[in-house]
């Protein structure tokens, strides 16, 4: 997909980040993905005074994702506090994975770049299926 408006998702994004609840860390995040369908789902980080429990932007995001009508990410953006762009954690590359078309686009410190390129050789449902081969890899 090349019409990707990444001002609209970064926006949404920063949208979201503003309601982030950060007490602890104060490092507020925010999250915003174009779906399959055109919708924009978004989600800010929650902490917890329990500091594990914390839920990162992601999580936010994919529960919005699911809430609003399931589908699939089609493009990412996170940021912080100051609006700059943030690569998500290495939990919620895996989590994102799961909810990613194949390709799907992150903006990245780095540029524009693929969910494969930030988790190559993923584990995903595919590795729990009983008829995996060979074949799939
Ligand atoms: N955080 C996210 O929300 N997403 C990430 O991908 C990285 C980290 C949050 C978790 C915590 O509330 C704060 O950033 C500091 O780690």
């Amino acid at each position: 997909m090349t019409d990707i408006d990444w001002d609209v998702l970064r926006t949404a994004a920063v949208e979201a980040m503003e309601r982030a609840y950060a007490p602890y860390s104060r490092f507020k995040v925010g999250a915003a993905a174009l779906v399959t369908d055109g919708r924009i789902v978004s989600g800010c980080n929650v902490e917890n005074a329990s500091y594990g429990v914390t839920l990162c932007a992601e999580c936010g995001l994919v529960s919005d994702l699911h809430m609003s009508g399931g589908g699939s990410l089609v493009a990412f953006v996170c940021v912080d506090g100051e609006g700059r762009t943030l690569m998500p954690c290495g939990r919620c590359r895996q989590l994102l994975y799961e909810h990613a078309i194949p390709g799907m686009l992150l903006e990245t410190v780095s540029g524009i770049r693929t969910i494969d390129d930030v988790l190559p050789d993923a584990f995903g449902p595919r590795d729990l299926a009983p008829e995996r081969t060979t074949e799939m890899t």
